[in-house]
């Protein structure tokens, strides 16, 4: 690979130990990519945690030796310096704060605290959320960064026009500390032009709609670049927070237009990649199929566990679940658990909503997910969620029945402990 003199200098060492390992660390990721140089991120988004059990032994040791096993892939132990470039963790696996309510033990909580004072003093917003777009990490057009979480990746290249791939804990480890990545995949302009053309027939209008429409459109392209067009309802930032979350789980999207929409497509032609696209509609036996997928795993209507929040919730989402729950109870056999981020979980509590989501008896949480990590409340067997995400992994991962639905049939399910919910 071509490199710099500045990227030379880091790869000999005469920028530190470990900006050394991070450059070489670089070079092997690259050469394996078939990428010829580098190029400059000013935007790191990754992950810096420490509470699952295969980590702590390393922590155990000293954090550099974390951070150098796992963020460089040395198995030279190397001091961690401060970040390059901006830099923020994304999700990970425990709530800090609620770590008792969701049965992690303190100890797991302790590590993860231990390795956030570590890192955030080195130069990592301590973000925790699979949204950094949310609270404040907003990259504008055209601007090349290097995220990890598939969710977060579409979401960067589709609606904010910045450029990644979705990349790993120790690529992005590299990235912070040498503020470059590997040139190829969504770096280059050619290859985030569209490869298919998917018309709406449906209407696609609201969370529950564009959760469908994006999890029939991961199926229908996989890795490809599908240019949505027919009957879509202007969508917002949630809609499509919720159609990329559902097409890089079916699916694997990473990059989509919306012709007038999303900024690489002013229009159409101007979307797609010159030559043959392939054309496909996406019917209303489609969007049954979609729901069915979503909803096959639950064999009962008795919901133990309601999960809003994946992606995590805007504060717009925790208003309107409050409002939803205001002077209601949650059922006796019901859990009901919304996740935001952090940042916006304060705001929630300024605003009051958190009060009226516990008066309820719901909790509003933040940090992480049942699927990263790994945890649903104690016996429960069947989930409701009004994430196409989270419907689509948690079957698999935690064993459970999932029922997919809107937001209000999802705050039912929790008031009644019934699943009555179904596609309009
Ligand atoms: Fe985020 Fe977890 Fe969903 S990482 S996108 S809340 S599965």
């Amino acid at each position: 690979m071509k490199l710099t003199d500045h990227e030379q200098a880091m790869l000999q060492g005469d920028h530190g130990p470990a900006k050394a390992r991070a450059m070489d660390l670089l070079l092997r990721y690259g050469r394996a990519l078939g990428a010829e140089r580098l190029v400059e991120v000013r935007n790191v988004a990754g992950t810096w945690n420490a509470g699952s059990p295969a980590l702590r032994p390393y922590a155990d040791e000293s954090m550099d030796r974390l951070f150098s096993k796992f963020n460089l892939d040395s198995d030279e132990v190397v001091e961690t310096p401060q970040a390059e470039v901006y830099t923020c963790q994304l999700i990970h696996g425990i709530d800090t704060r609620n770590n008792r309510l969701m049965g992690v033990p303190d100890e797991a909580a302790d590590y993860q605290r231990r390795a956030e004072a570590f890192f955030g003093r080195r130069g990592v917003s301590m973000f925790n959320t699979c949204t950094p777009y949310q609270v404040g990490n907003v990259p504008v057009k055209g601007e090349h960064c290097a995220w990890m979480e598939s969710s977060a990746v579409v979401y960067c290249n589709a609606v904010l026009g910045a450029r990644t791939n979705t990349e790993g804990r120790e690529s992005t480890g590299a990235a912070s500390l040498t503020g470059r990545i590997p040139y190829w995949g969504f770096h280059v302009p050619e290859n985030r032009l569209g490869t298919h053309v998917l018309e709406a027939e449906p209407e696609v209008r609201g969370i529950m709609e564009w959760g469908l429409f994006g999890y029939h459109a991961g199926e229908a392209v996989g890795e490809d670049i599908p240019v949505l067009t027919g009957r879509l309802h202007q969508p917002g930032l949630i809609d499509l927070k919720h159609f990329g979350a559902a097409g890089a789980s079916s699916g694997g999207i990473e990059m989509y237009h919306i012709p007038g929409t999303t900024p690489e497509a002013p229009g159409l032609e101007a979307a797609l990649r010159p030559g043959a696209h392939e054309r496909l509609v996406y019917t209303a036996a489609d969007r049954q199929r979609a729901w069915e997928n979503l909803n096959h795993s639950a064999s009962s209507d008795d919901v133990d566990f309601v999960m809003l929040g994946c992606p995590h919730n805007a504060i717009e989402q925790v208003w309107t679940a409050a409002k939803l729950l205001d002077g209601r109870r949650v059922h006796e056999n019901t859990e009901l658990w919304i996740f935001t981020p952090r940042a916006l979980k304060d705001t929630a509590d300024l605003n009051g909503y958190t009060e009226v989501i516990e008066r309820a008896g719901g909790h509003l949480l933040s940090d992480t997910c049942p699927a990263i990590g790994r945890v649903v409340p104690k016996g429960t067997r069947t989930v409701a969620t009004d994430s196409a995400k989270q419907a689509h992994y948690l079957p698999a991962i935690m064993g459970v029945g999932c029922h997919f639905g809107s937001v209000a049939q999802c705050v039912e399910a929790a008031i009644t402990g019934r699943w009555r919910g179904g596609l309009a």
